[in-house]
């Protein structure tokens, strides 16, 4: 028995699609019922039978904070992926980023280890990486600092130590650090935001660049991940280095809609997040863009991602078709 937590996620979700086709046998945590209908619409986008596929799952209902809850759904589980997470910007979640991901995290482990678990993997983020070095490639190897990050990343960092740490207590783990991930449906977080900005045909773009990856990647190289012999062993997932400006012109394309013409320059960007707190203290709105962002924003890394395509022989798609496809499930959804 598999399971998988934050089954109701963007990569939950999209890996539950591809361990049903698999045949196994899956548990998923969920916290509320009703985002199961999102993993419903995400299996209909690639399967005509969603519900016959989502009758698959067994759903517990857990938070990854709450340890009696974790325990049921641990009951006859020999394999974990843990994807479940807090993922924010907003300084308000500092404090339940810190408890989710990383005490989150520890929970997690433990129950491995008492359950006897055979494998976990741990979808951790390039955020956890932490920044290149004299502007070389970030690797896998890279040397951690709290520079240049924001808590999400610290986060991360921190929950991937509570993984090496149950590694050296004999749990065989597998660490993925995926770059932004390419998928449909999730309009309102993550990526998804970035396809609602296009379709509003924007000035400006981002001065800067990041790594990219398709989610069906993601959740074949873990899945591939865990059904091999590697262990303790972590992995950049990203396909493609590119700037914003590349990834906004191919989403305008996709959306056909008029591309940003203008940089964002990094000035503005520590002028936008001034104006973002003020927005925030005086009308109590979710914060956009703060300091940490804004710097990160401002800087481009470029990642390795020679250390998967050598050991599992992995071929990244096409990210260019990945995000046509995207574009073209948006526009179903929300016209032109
Ligand atoms: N999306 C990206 O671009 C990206 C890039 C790199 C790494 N990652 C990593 O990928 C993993 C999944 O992210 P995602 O993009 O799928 O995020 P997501 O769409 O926000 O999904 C997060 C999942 O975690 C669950 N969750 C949050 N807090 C929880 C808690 N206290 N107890 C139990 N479950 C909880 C959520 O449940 P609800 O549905 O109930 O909220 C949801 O199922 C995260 O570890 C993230 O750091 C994501």
């Amino acid at each position: 028995m598999i399971l998988v937590t934050g089954g109701t996620g963007l990569v939950g979700s999209h890996l539950l699609l591809g361990l049903c086709k698999k045949g196994e046998d899956i548990k998923a945590t969920y916290r509320n019922r009703d985002k199961i209908k999102t993993v419903e619409k995400i299996f209909s986008y690639y399967s005509d039978d969603p519900s016959a596929l989502l009758s698959k799952i067994q759903w517990v209902k857990a938070d990854v904070s709450d340890l009696s809850s974790l325990e049921i759904a641990f009951k006859g589980v020999k394999k974990v992926y843990h994807a479940a997470a807090l993922v924010s910007f907003d300084p308000k979640d500092d404090k339940k980023l810190l408890k989710t991901n990383i005490e989150g995290t520890a929970n997690i482990v433990n129950l491995c280890i008492a359950n006897l678990v055979e494998k976990l993997c741990f979808v951790s983020s390039i955020a956890a990486l932490g920044s290149s070095v004299n502007g070389e490639m970030v690797t896998e190897e890279n040397e951690w600092t709290n520079t240049n990050t924001t808590i999400y990343g610290i986060s991360k960092h921190y929950a991937e130590m509570e993984v090496w740490k149950a590694s050296q207590e004999g749990l065989q783990v597998v660490i993925v650090n995926p770059g932004v991930i390419i998928a449909p449906g999730f309009w309102k977080s993550s990526s998804g935001s970035f396809f609602r900005y296009s379709a509003k045909e924007p000035k400006y773009y981002l001065p800067s660049g990041t790594g990219f990856v398709a989610v069906n990647d993601v959740t074949s190289a873990m899945i591939q991940l865990m059904d091999g012999i590697i262990a303790n062993q972590r992995y950049i997932l990203v396909s493609e280095n590119w700037t914003y400006k590349n990834f906004f012109d191919l989403l305008a394309k996709g959306l056909d809609k008029r591309p940003p013409q203008r940089v964002l320059k990094p000035w503005m960007l520590q002028v936008f997040w001034r104006l973002d707190w003020i927005r925030s203290n005086v009308f109590g709105k979710r914060r956009r863009l703060s300091k940490p962002v804004a710097a990160l924003f401002g800087t481009t890394e470029i990642y390795d991602n020679s250390k998967l395509k050598k050991d599992l022989n992995f071929e990244y798609e096409d990210l260019g078709e990945s995000i046509r496809t995207c574009c073209a499930i948006f526009l179903r959804e929300f016209g032109d």
